[in-house]
């Protein structure tokens, strides 16, 4: 999605924007721009990378204490220059706007301004606020001010950033929604969509609040909430990033996703530090609140999108076997448009890798406000947008994830909706001691059992030189594995750009065994459980039509590698930790068939990483 970063300094600011647009590239773009204070708007803005517009920006020896700058993921107009941000308000402009997120009302506000005369040169509902701010700027002749009176007008999810001809020396900045943070320095003053963009000039960030208006100064900023009724001052606690410029770095790898592949063993061991000296998992690992809280529900209901949707299917499998549980899975963007039952003693839970993603918040908001009173977060980013709105919070401690495939991030959840299943069954009297000191056991033993799985790879890469010719590939789990399956499907489809859907392999009578013929390949995953027996039938029923078999087995699994039927075995039988496990070679698999494509694997066409738009 859309990025912003901007820059008040002492010195010029060209370099810092820039590197500060290159780490956010990773939530996806389609077009970058920038603008720079130098005795008027220095404006630069292309369809390439980040690079080209580095190249240009250097070439024209573009300069300036004041800046913005913005990666664009298109939503309102194709991906083009005229498209690109920053946005002036007409040709003679007096303001430069950047703006990420969605304005729901443009269309009439456009309507109003061309009504008084305004022209639009772009197809972006971000002129409009361009527009509507110089409109307002007529009359109060502050830019603070303008953009106060703006935002009252503009509905919708969304952070801007505003750049005033007449003044150099300030920036103005409003957060409704989508990310937005401040960052402090020594030697300026900053604010972006995330930490990653400023951790190159300083720690020091300030995460806005919804409503929140600020003006940037070289040494000094100011604050005010449009929201809250009053137009005083706030202030908002200064946190000191943990991020490192290392945590950013790709190291040896190829590609993020690579990198995060293969550092699922040592995240998975930060997640269970906390229970690396004990047989049992404790409430607190959720907050403070969490005992309290969990004696009082008695559902759980799961609110996500994509792969931590899946992550979610996974949990609700734990949840009723560990906890004996009733557990919704919902996907979130089509929660927050139905009318769903009031249970107030449920347990929504809002799993998110990024903790900004648009339809979760909104489908959290909406359970809440339907009556539904506990929360949790299952998140990776600390002080995100989600982990502010729950009572209760996980973080699962992956690090950034730069990669717009989401992998250890997804990894990580189901440890931590492992543990939740775990500390939800002990308080509901539903798992023995025994038990939970045998799932604890499991868990601690994963970095381990992560590391054997990693070791499949240059099996995984045959299959990925067989199947990268492939028009469609079919993805078959049962049970707890399913998810996984979709998850595999999932991966598959974002980087390679393979055709590729999941069924629940009973299903495969109902409808797709039309499709198998020997063009389409099958992917299966058949561990050593209770369901082997059937999944061992489905394969017959393809195998019967010709259909062509790769099956992911552990070691105990009894499947045979024969005519049409190749296996990977991969450790022992994890038990109900098994999904985590078979997770990893279809993440690997489909590394391997978008590297033979040689596709852009960190960031596939059309996709963003922090969905922060509806
Ligand atoms: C797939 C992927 C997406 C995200 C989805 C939700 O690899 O990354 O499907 O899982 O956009 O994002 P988060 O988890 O940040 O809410």
């Amino acid at each position: 999605m859309c990025g912003i970063v901007v820059a008040v300094a002492k010195n010029n600011v060209a370099s810092v924007l820039l590197e500060g647009l290159s780490q956010l590239e990773y939530r996806g773009y389609d077009s970058a721009g920038i603008a720079l204070m130098n005795g008027g708007f220095h404006r630069l803005r292309t369809t390439g990378r980040v690079a080209e517009l580095n190249k240009i920006v250097n070439e024209r020896k573009l300069q300036g204490k004041t800046g913005i700058a913005h990666t664009r993921w298109a939503t309102h107009g194709e991906p083009s220059e005229h498209n690109a941000h920053p946005h002036f308000s007409g040709e003679a402009s007096r303001i430069a706007v950047v703006h990420n997120g969605i304005i729901e009302n443009y269309e009439t506000l456009r309507q109003r301004l061309q009504a008084a005369g305004l022209k639009f040169i772009s197809d972006t509902d971000t002129e409009v606020i361009a527009h509507l701010i110089t409109f307002n700027l007529e009359r109060t002749l502050d830019l603070f001010e303008a953009v106060r009176d703006s935002v009252t007008e503009l509905q919708g999810v969304y952070a801007i950033a505003v750049m005033e001809e007449a003044r150099s020396d300030r920036i103005v900045v409003f957060h409704n929604g989508t990310p937005l943070l401040l960052g402090l320095g020594t030697s300026g003053n900053y604010a972006a969509s995330d930490a990653s963009a400023l951790i190159q000039v300083t720690k020091r960030m300030i995460y806005l609040k919804e409503g929140d208006l600020a003006e940037l100064y070289c040494d000094s900023y100011r604050i005010v909430n449009c929201f809250n009724g009053s137009m005083s001052e706030v202030d908002r606690i200064v946190h000191e990033s943990k991020l490192t410029t290392e945590d950013l770095g790709i190291g040896s790898y190829a590609h993020f996703m690579q990198k995060e592949i293969f550092e699922q063993p040592s995240v998975a061991a930060n997640i269970l530090e906390e229970i690396f000296n004990t047989n049992s998992a404790s409430p607190q690992l959720f907050g403070d609140a969490a005992k309290h809280i969990f004696t009082q529900i008695d559902k759980v209901l799961i609110l996500a999108c994509g792969t931590s949707y899946h992550a979610g299917l996974v949990a609700r499998h734990w949840l009723e076997t560990v906890a004996k549980l009733t557990c919704n899975v919902e996907i979130a963007s089509e929660y927050r448009y139905r009318n769903p039952v009031i249970q107030a003693n449920t347990l929504v839970v809002g799993i998110s890798q990024s903790g900004e993603t648009a339809d979760t918040l909104a489908a959290l908001s909406y359970a809440k406000a339907f009556g539904h009173r506990y929360s949790l977060a299952i998140c990776n980013v600390a002080e995100s947008t989600l982990t502010r709105q729950t009572d209760l919070c996980f973080l699962t401690r992956a690090g950034p994830e730069i990669g717009v495939a989401s992998t250890k991030a997804f990894t990580t959840q189901l440890t931590g909706l492992m543990l939740l299943a775990v500390v939800l069954g002990k308080l509901h009297g539903k798992l023995s001691n025994e038990d939970e000191s045998k799932i604890i056991g499991a868990l601690r033993h994963l970095p381990v059992s992560l590391n054997r799985v990693l070791r499949a790879e240059s099996e995984i890469k045959v299959w990925a030189k067989k199947l990268s010719e492939s028009q469609h590939i079919l993805f078959l789990g049962r049970g707890i594995h399913y998810p996984i399956a979709m998850e595999g499907a999932l991966k598959l489809k974002e980087i390679s750009y393979i055709h590729a859907e999941a069924y629940a392999a009973g299903e495969l009578k109902h409808g797709p065994l039309a499709l198998i013929d020997k063009d389409m390949p099958v992917i299966v995953i058949a561990p050593n459980d209770e369901l082997l027996a059937k999944i061992k039938s489905n394969l017959q029923e393809v195998r019967a039509r010709g259909g062509k078999l790769y099956v992911l087995a552990d070691n105990d699994s009894s499947v045979e590698s024969s005519s049409g039927l190749e296996v990977i075995r991969l450790t022992e039988y994890a038990g109900l930790l098994s999904p985590i496990l078979h997770t990893i070679p279809l993440q690997l698999l489909a590394y391997h068939i978008a590297l033979i494509r040689n596709t852009d694997i960190d960031k596939p066409r059309n996709l963003a990483k922090s969905v922060t738009v509806e």
